[in-house]
Parts: C-alpha cells; structure tokens; sequence
C-alpha cells in the first residue's frame, strides 16, 4: 500500500542552477494545495544537519520566480557523504515529523538521497544542474539559462577577437560533461568545438586548422573548449606560438551559473517541481523526474542512477561539419 504522506521537506543540493527557486516554488504550492505540510531546508544536505529548517507557506516563494541561485541556499557537504552522516539526517527527519523529502541537484545529490532512501526516508528527485549531464532526461534546470549567458558571453569575445584578429579560445563550464560547450559552440560558430567526450587531445589538428583558415582569408578563430579538458590558458599560448596569430584565453567560469532564469528553465522546473509533489501525494516515492522523448516522467532512482548518457554521435558530426569552413570552401569551388 502506498505511504500516506504529510509532511515533506524541499533542499536544493551542489551547485546552484537558474529555475531552482521555480522548482521550489512550484513544490511548496503545489503540496501546499494538495494538503501537505512543508518544510524548506536551508545549505543542502549540511543544512540539513545542523538542522537549518522552517515552515514554508505560500507566501515563502513569493517574488522568487524570477530570481537566479536558490533561495533556500546549497552547500556541499562532507559530513553528509558517510554513512553515518546520512543515519544523522533520516533521524532529524524524523524528529521533525518529515515524511519525505525533495532533493533539488545534481547526480552526486541523487547518490546523497539515495543513501537517504536506505535509512527508510522517501526522497523524490529533480535534475538541477547546469552541466545537462543526467542520464535519464535530456533537460536539465539550468542548462538552458547557462547556456544563453554563455552564448551571449562569446559573441561579445568573437567581436573583439574579430576586431583583432585573433584567436580566443573560451572555457565553458560543464564539469566532465561538453553539453555546454557543444550547444555554444554550434550557436556561436567555433571554428573548434573541444568535447571531453570526444576530444582526442590532437591540438596540432587545432593548429592546422587556424593556418588553413588564416590562408582563405579568415581574420579571427574561435575555439570552445569544455571544462573538462581545461587547460586553456596554456593551450593559448602552444597555439600563438605554433600559428604566430595572437591567442587569447577566457574563461567564463561562475557568470554562467547566475542571472534570471529563461522562459523554458521557470517552465521546466516548475512542472518539475508541481511533478514532485504529486508524486510524493499519491506515495509513489525513491523517484527521479526526467523529461525524455518529449515527455516528463519518473525513474526508479536506482535505475536513473545506473543510466548512461553520451553526446550524441550525430550531434558531434554536425557541430564538425558546420565548423570547418574550409572543408565548404573546396566543396563550393
Ligand atoms: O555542476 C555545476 C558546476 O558549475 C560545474 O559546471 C562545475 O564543474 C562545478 O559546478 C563547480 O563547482 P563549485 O561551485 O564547487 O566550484
């Protein structure tokens, strides 16, 4: 039989992500509506254990909506990581009459309320990140603001780099994960696109391309490369002192990760967050929300867990293609 639930309790864990404070908000009224009690916990999973908690109401998420970072804070946190940091948190939970709790963040949150789950505490999961990289849902809150404030970050560069002539290589978050760097690349037009999942570490192929460029007349030459190769300040300088053309590096670092949440994260996130509490309504716990093919679904954690995501194959073909204006050159010719 399902379990009755009344009161359940919202944290937003790791880093912070754009249409956080919609998912919040969206749960808080939407239990709310529905008959549930809710608690907000404040700094994560270690908020949770130095027991920094209040009564939400309705009016707790007024005038958030529209607001980037979390207004419930996050925090990452060590003690929570041991076991007996996780048998810590399921007995305050429970001293606090908490039936349940929400878990807004990446999947090194999950794995947290995963642990969670085992000492008997429901947990529903959503997928806050800006990096995009969780295997059960091609959307992820955040991402699609990150990538904006990215977008715009290296038209700004290319403007400058185009005044100069010079080359700019731009470093874009995304942890292990080149969703960040493949989608800004496409939509900025990088002459190259540095994906840890595919990135071969060939820079002499990069230089190539810069002299083979420069030799059809192309003044500048864009580069964006993933955080998780990185490096880039000392790449700059291999690449100038292989092709003579002035390299600059940027690396946009935290910006993305702040601003006004766009349309489609508020949107998301807020049928997200409503989701999470319908779950947790009709007892349906220990699930993470997706949104895939097209639909928002739910997935055992377990199995959302064991999933596995890669850049797709085609995507990486196009974003190759489009970039080498050489190769169309030739063609055209
Ligand atoms: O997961 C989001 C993210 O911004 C990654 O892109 C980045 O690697 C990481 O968080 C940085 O985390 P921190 O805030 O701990 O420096």
């Amino acid at each position: 039989m399902a379990r009755k639930i009344n009161k359940i309790a919202v944290l937003t864990s790791g880093g912070d992500a754009p249409g956080m404070n919609a998912a919040i908000r969206a749960v808080v009224r939407k239990a709310l509506g529905d008959g549930m009690k809710v608690v907000g916990i404040e700094k994560g999973y270690q908020g949770l254990l130095n027991e920094e908690m209040f009564d939400m109401d309705a009016r707790s998420v007024a005038d958030s909506l529209q607001r980037g970072g979390t207004i419930l804070r996050t925090a990452r946190s060590a003690e929570f990581a041991e076991e007996a940091g996780k048998q810590k948190a399921a007995r305050i939970l429970k001293a606090h009459g908490i039936d349940g709790v929400v878990v807004i963040g990446g999947d090194g949150s999950y794995k947290g309320a995963l642990g969670l789950s085992k000492f008997d505490v429901p947990v529903v999961c959503l997928p806050g990140t800006i990096d995009l990289d969780i295997a059960c849902t091609d959307y992820t809150i955040g991402f699609d603001t990150a990538i904006n404030t990215a977008m715009d970050a290296i038209d700004k560069v290319r403007d400058t780099s185009s005044s100069h002539e010079r080359c700019s290589l731009i470093e874009v978050m995304g942890r292990n994960a080149g969703y960040i760097a493949l989608w800004c690349g496409v939509a900025s037009g990088a002459e190259d696109i540095l994906l840890p999942e595919k990135y071969d570490f060939n820079e002499q192929e990069i230089i190539n391309h810069i002299i083979e460029s420069r030799k059809i007349g192309k003044t500048h030459h864009l580069v964006v490369n993933a955080e998780g190769i990185g490096h880039s300040t000392s790449m700059a300088r291999r690449i100038e002192a292989a092709t003579g053309m002035e390299t600059r590096a940027t690396i946009l670092g935290y910006m993305q990760r702040g601003g006004a949440p766009t349309c489609k994260d508020r949107f998301y996130a807020s049928i997200m967050g409503a989701y999470a509490a319908d779950l947790f309504s009709q007892g349906k716990v220990n699930r993470v929300i997706g949104h895939l093919d097209g639909e928002f679904k739910d997935f055992d954690i377990d199995e959302a867990l064991a999933m596995k995501k890669d850049i797709p194959d085609y995507y990486y073909q196009v974003a190759k293609a489009l970039s080498r204006s050489i190769i169309h050159d030739r063609v055209s010719k």
